[in-house]
């Protein structure tokens, strides 16, 4: 591999800005010292470095056609062999995240390919060439500005068919992935533990559903082993926490990115093919061919070793951090905020943190019974990495903020009402405007105002404090960022 941007971009650069704009030497740095002249002049190097491997790979790809591609397929059948460890996945995944797709790669269902802002119901896009397309606001792996937007599931024509997404950043979500697994782990254990009680006793027994203090309703097991499943809330029945996409999708990254791939790109993963060959679903296409759902002429169009490799890239990148502001005076009004969080209820959904317990992951195939990659969380890939106490400020759980927030429509396959939304982290959020699921609040305080349903209470408290408190709150929540790296734009 050509492209490493894993120890290429320095970690410690958040200092470089201050010292540019004059900071004095008693700030508080919250990710270490600042970094000396020699390191700093070593990180420019390397991010130029970074910018012509990157020229490089477009020259070279001009020069020998297809060489980007390779790149972006990787049987997995190698990786179970133990051909690529897991840098070299998490290089792969990052050529996955950067690499245009074209009509060569399976490109929509050729030779009809068009881009179109409206999805055609379950079919997608075709909507731009690569994921950094849309996820690339305030960085690398970024969120998407509203021209970035996405109508899914409209009738391929109208606006106002479609539910509006406005695109999430994708970082820490190694964390998210491996905690929402956690607490579906526990949840499942206790309804089991439950059918289990109520099967030997004969009587009726009804649980809590509570995992890391999220309260997810309660269900009822009845003595025949059946599960009344009326009380649960916030979580689908089958009690599996779906932390990724606004309404709480997938619970997985690589279910995440072939879905990605697919709507997005037409491009089909090797995996939904094999599906296909069982269950012809027209979200793929009319075939003929099973190996070709869509028809065009290309199989394989998405290796599993590529779900693997993106996968892994994801849950490899850093996660987003709190930084303070450095003025004395705003660092007050930022502890302000942040106890205002509590005391108006934000935290009683955006739950300042997520306890994980087990720091590794394993990244398992889906059909070719390999071993799993295993990603030990806080230390593989970039950082900076939060600590085992996640601080996503999320419940995971979903919530209906009622209608005046609602999608047109709630068919898009989850059976999720339409006004109801997954708690969104709010990690990251400085760099991630504009708000809410479809961007409709252009401000921090805008999409708080436009909070309904079940946050309608928390949102009253907060328009009830005085100005200047909610002016605290705002600092505090500007105070989620991401660490500034030294990059060249491109
Ligand atoms: C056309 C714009 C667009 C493109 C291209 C795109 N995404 Fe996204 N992405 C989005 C939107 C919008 C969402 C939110 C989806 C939802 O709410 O269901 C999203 C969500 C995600 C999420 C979940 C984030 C979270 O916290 O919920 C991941 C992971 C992701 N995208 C990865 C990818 C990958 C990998 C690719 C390339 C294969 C890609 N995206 C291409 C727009 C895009
Ligand atoms: C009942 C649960 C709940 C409460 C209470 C709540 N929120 Fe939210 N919050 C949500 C949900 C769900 C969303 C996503 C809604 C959407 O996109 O339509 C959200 C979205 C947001 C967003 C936009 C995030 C983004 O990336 O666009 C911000 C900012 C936010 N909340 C801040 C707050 C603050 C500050 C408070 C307290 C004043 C608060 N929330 C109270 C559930 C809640």
């Amino acid at each position: 591999m050509r492209r490493h941007r894993r120890g290429i971009v320095g970690t410690i650069i958040l200092a470089a800005l201050a010292i540019a704009a004059g900071g004095e030497g008693s700030v508080p740095w919250p990710h270490g010292a600042p970094p000396t002249s020699t390191e700093l002049d070593s990180l420019v190097v390397d991010a130029l470095d970074l910018f012509a491997l990157e020229r490089f790979d477009e020259f070279f790809e001009a020069f020998e056609k297809g060489e980007d591609s390779e790149h972006i397929h990787l049987r997995q059948e190698r990786i179970d062999e133990g051909v690529w460890d897991k840098d070299a996945l998490f290089n792969f995944g990052d050529s996955l995240f950067d690499h245009e797709f074209r009509g060569s790669d399976g490109y929509g269902a050729q030779p009809n390919a068009k881009l179109q802002r409206v999805h055609d119901g379950t079919r997608g896009g075709l909507d731009t060439f690569s994921c950094v397309g849309c996820h690339s606001l305030g960085g690398p792996d970024g969120a998407g500005a509203a021209t970035q937007n996405t109508f899914f599931f409209g009738d391929g024509d109208a606006a106002a068919s479609a539910q509006v997404r406005n695109p999430p950043h994708v970082l820490g979500l190694g964390f998210i992935q491996a905690v929402a697994a956690e607490m579906s782990a526990e949840l499942q254990g206790l309804r089991d533990d439950a059918i289990k009680q109520a099967t030997e006793s004969g009587e009726p027994v009804t649980v809590a559903l509570v995992t890391r203090g999220v309260d997810y309703g309660a269900l009822t097991a009845h003595q025949d082993g059946g599960v009344d499943s009326s009380g649960i809330d916030g979580i689908d029945d089958d009690l599996v926490v779906k932390p990724f996409g606004w309404k709480g999708r997938f619970a997985t990254l690589r279910r995440t990115i072939e879905d990605a791939a697919r709507v997005h790109f037409g491009i089909q993963s090797h995996v939904l093919a094999l599906q296909w060959m069982e269950e012809q679903d027209p979200a793929l296409g009319n075939g003929p061919d099973w190996w070709d759902p869509d028809g065009d002429g290309h199989q394989r169009e998405l290796e599993e070793g590529i779900l693997t490799a993106g996968a892994t890239y994801l849950a490899m990148l850093e996660g987003p951090v709190v930084i303070p502001p450095h003025d004395p005076q705003l660092r007050d009004r930022w502890a302000h905020g942040s106890a205002l969080m509590d005391e108006v209820g934000c935290t009683d959904c955006h739950r300042r943190e997520l306890l994980l317990t087990s720091p590794f992951w394993d990244e398992t195939p889906d059909t070719t019974d390999g071993p799993p990659i295993r990603i030990s969380l806080l230390i593989d890939g970039e950082g900076p990495k939060p600590s085992p106490l996640v601080q996503l400020y999320s419940d995971l759980k979903r919530h209906d903020m009622g209608p005046s927030l609602a999608d047109p429509h709630a068919d898009d396959g989850t059976g999720v009402a339409a006004s109801v939304f997954l708690t969104r982290p709010l990690w990251g959020l400085a760099e991630t405007p504009p708000y809410l699921h479809d961007g409709r609040a252009l401000t921090i305080p805008e999409a708080i105002t436009m909070h309904d349903g079940q946050g309608a209470d928390s949102r009253d408290a907060f328009l009830a404090l005085p100005e200047s408190s909610q002016a605290d709150l705002h600092i505090f929540l500007l105070s989620l960022t991401r660490e500034p790296k030294v990059r060249v734009p491109r």
